[in-house]
């Protein structure tokens, strides 16, 4: 998920690294590694009088110098994030074809030559906060009414690949390349606890690295993985209770009723069972993956869309068969 990972290969291909939908469920924006975004018509692509064209963009455009590692959707906007800075869309003039960014705006770095990636971002609904996590090692909070940089917090010594929150304690967790993954206070800004997977034998894998590149939690329930193994924890007991047998580093793990869905090195969709099993692995069309999105707003167009190596993205209608593949 970071730029100082990627290869002549990814250089040379496309890569998609992030997907949002938009508010209404219809719309799926994609963002590659040479920064620019893609608007894909859901609605159009799942119609039963759907052409080959449904698969192409309504609209493509250069937002960023850097590859977009993350993309999200508030209620009237799309943020992406681009190296150093993020830009803010509205969505109704993004289906109307048009470009124009609303906002762009930068942390406060502490040099003002630097321009570090930034690899997550995530909303805090509690007090409509941005907070930006990337290459500086530190996450960034943004006030969202007013634009204004209020905190930074500092612990990770390297740079943050990953950001979930977790609702009802009002925590912030962060993952990162130094190993850990850090549960922080967004009232007090504070941090409450440092985790360091690499450091628990079950999960250890020293021969991929102890970097964290994806997190997810679920009530008590955090998933985390990277160079450790994908592996499930309590919060409260704060140790592993399942960790999954899935061969590379995963890059984005959600929680789905009953299921887990994994994505990483490899071509396959994993769903795992909490107990740690494996129950089925779906290829998908790029040969290495980075991102995985559910449309859960919309009943009609319920689909989970995978990105990665490849200008395809996988549109599967039932999670466990691939439909068709958007081309960005
Ligand atoms: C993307 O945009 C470029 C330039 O605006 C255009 O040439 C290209 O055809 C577009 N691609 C798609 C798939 O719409
Ligand atoms: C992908 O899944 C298939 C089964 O569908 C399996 O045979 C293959 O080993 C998996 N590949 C990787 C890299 O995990
Ligand atoms: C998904 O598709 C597979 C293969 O076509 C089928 O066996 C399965 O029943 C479908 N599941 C749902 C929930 O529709």
């Amino acid at each position: 998920m970071n730029s100082r990972k990627m290869g002549p290969v990814e250089l040379l291909h496309m890569s998609v690294f992030s997907q949002s939908f938009s508010p209404c469920g219809r719309f799926l924006a994609a963002g590659n590694n040479y920064g620019e975004i893609a608007v894909f018509s859901l609605s159009a692509a799942l119609s039963p009088d759907a052409s080959e064209g449904s698969q192409k963009p309504i609209l493509n455009f250069t937002a960023h110098d850097g590859p977009v590692f993350s993309l999200l959707s508030t209620d009237t906007h799309l943020l992406s994030a681009g190296n150093g800075e993020i830009s803010a869309w509205s969505w109704a003039e993004l289906i109307k074809k048009s470009t124009k960014a609303a906002w762009t705006r930068k942390p406060n770095y502490e040099t003002s030559l630097e321009i570090p990636e930034i690899n997550a971002m995530i909303i805090n609904p509690k007090d409509n906060s941005l907070i930006v996590g990337g290459g500086d090692n530190n996450i960034h909070i943004m006030d969202m009414e007013t634009g204004v940089f209020k905190s930074v917090l500092k612990g990770h010594t390297d740079y943050i690949h990953c950001l979930c929150f977790k609702e009802r304690e009002g925590e912030i967790l962060s993952g990162g390349e130094d190993g850990a993954v850090r549960i922080w206070d967004s009232r007090t800004n504070r941090p409450v606890h440092c985790i360091e997977v690499f450091k628990y034998e079950e999960c250890a894998r020293p021969q991929f690295g102890k970097w964290i590149s994806c997190l997810a939690t679920d009530s008590d329930w955090m998933l985390c993985g990277g160079g450790p193994s994908l592996s499930l924890w309590h919060l409260r007991s704060m140790s592993p209770t399942s960790v999954f047998p899935l061969p590379g580093c995963q890059r984005e793990a959600v929680f789905y009723q009953d299921l887990i869905m994994s994505v990483g090195e490899g071509p396959n969709v994993s769903h795992c069972l909490h107990g740690g099993t494996v129950k089925a692995q779906i290829p998908c069309s790029p040969s290495s993956l980075n991102t995985l999105a559910l449309n859960l707003k919309n009943t009609e167009h319920r689909v989970m869309t995978v990105g990665g190596s490849s200008h395809q993205i996988d549109v599967f209608t039932n999670f466990s068969y691939r439909a068709f593949s958007l081309s960005f």
